[in-house]
């Protein structure tokens, strides 16, 4: 098979707004409207000043998509990153990487931990988000209408993975249709391409492209086939991180957390976690959050009435165990 590849970066002019805000003030009246306090800078509409890319493939024109920024770095769990890394590794010029799906409760940081391997690897990240719906198209190439009008093809993020020689990770692969599953076949194994029939062009992925598929083990809508299931080796489980990991990601990623509502918020992931019940870190984190919400805004006593009412709020019925008893 021969393919002829050329690539052009076209740059879009724009004007890049600096919006200053000061930081949100603490508000003493409770129940005082919070839109009256103005969100953080980086939360402003931005001017997007990145180049867009396209590339030409056996005369047809693809539109490349972004990659992400803003990785939270990796916390503890050592094991498994290194884990991925080993499958992701070629050990000859004829070796191909592995394609690993990675396996765990929602929110233990399967997604973080593909990005992180991607990171550490100094590789452009892309995400793909699947459902039950996902369609080969929009794992592959998507024809939408040109402002100007004819055709214009989007390359799906994995396909812009593939043709950047960026990293993929397919979020929650188990939710996906074999048939969505189907088209991604000759890309997991040793041929490493795929075939849009929307463009009608045959798209091989560049050396650097490596690929991770993330399930969740208590929501696999469709059982996956043999075929698939082969392909997509080795098995990577990730468990609940431990009491000082859980501390040190809260600290990272709740900036300016008080020490009292993270011993709290580690306390009701500790028990949880005993309890073998499902709330994960991410869980903690918005409790974390939502507690320090209110107490920026005087809307809770203290440390123990914060966590308590987030705890009510994030849980519902289900939170009266864990009350700290305000
Ligand atoms: N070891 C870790 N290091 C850094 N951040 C972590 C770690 N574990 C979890 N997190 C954080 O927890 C949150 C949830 O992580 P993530 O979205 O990766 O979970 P997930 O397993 O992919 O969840 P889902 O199954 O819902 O997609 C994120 O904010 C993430 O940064
Ligand atoms: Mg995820």
């Amino acid at each position: 098979m021969s393919v002829a590849v050329t690539v052009t970066v076209t740059v879009t002019v724009t004007v890049a707004v600096t919006v200053a805000v000061a930081d949100p003030v603490p508000v003493p009246v409770a129940g005082a409207v919070s839109a009256l306090i103005p969100p953080p800078a980086y939360n402003q509409p931005m001017t997007d000043t990145r180049p867009e890319s396209t590339i030409v493939i056996d005369g047809v024109t693809l539109h490349l998509a972004r990659p992400v920024v803003e990785i939270p770095p990796w916390i503890g769990q050592r094991e498994v990153l290194l884990q991925l890394l080993a499958a992701w590794t070629c050990f000859s010029d004829t070796d191909v990487p592995l394609n690993p799906r990675l396996l765990g409760k929602p929110g233990v940081g399967k997604t973080t931990l593909g990005c992180a391997a991607g990171e550490e690897l100094g590789l452009e990240i892309y995400i793909v988000q699947a459902t039950t719906d996902t369609r080969p198209e929009d794992l592959l190439v998507t024809p939408v209408l040109a402002p100007g009008g004819g055709i214009r093809y989007m390359a799906s993020p994995l396909v812009t993975a593939m043709i950047r020689g960026g990293v993929c990770i397919l979020d929650e692969g188990n939710r996906m249709s074999e048939k969505s599953w189907a088209s991604l076949a000759p890309l997991l194994d040793h041929r490493r391409t795929v075939d849009s029939i929307a463009a009608g062009i045959t798209i091989p992925a560049a050396p650097g492209f490596r690929f991770v598929t993330t399930m969740n083990d208590d929501a696999s809508t469709y059982e996956l086939p043999e075929y698939i299931h082969s392909r997509l080796m080795p098995q990577i489980v990730i468990d609940f991180p431990d009491e000082d990991e859980e501390r040190a990601i809260l600290r990272a990623q709740v900036g300016g957390v008080e020490d009292e509502v993270l011993d709290y918020v580690l306390g009701f992931l500790q028990a949880s976690h005993l309890a073998d019940l499902r709330y994960s870190v991410r869980d903690g984190l918005n409790i974390a959050r939502y507690a320090m919400k209110l107490l920026h805004r005087h809307e809770a006593a203290d440390a123990a009435a914060a966590v308590d009412t987030a705890l009510r709020l994030a849980l519902g019925d289900d939170a009266e165990p864990f009350f700290i008893g305000s």
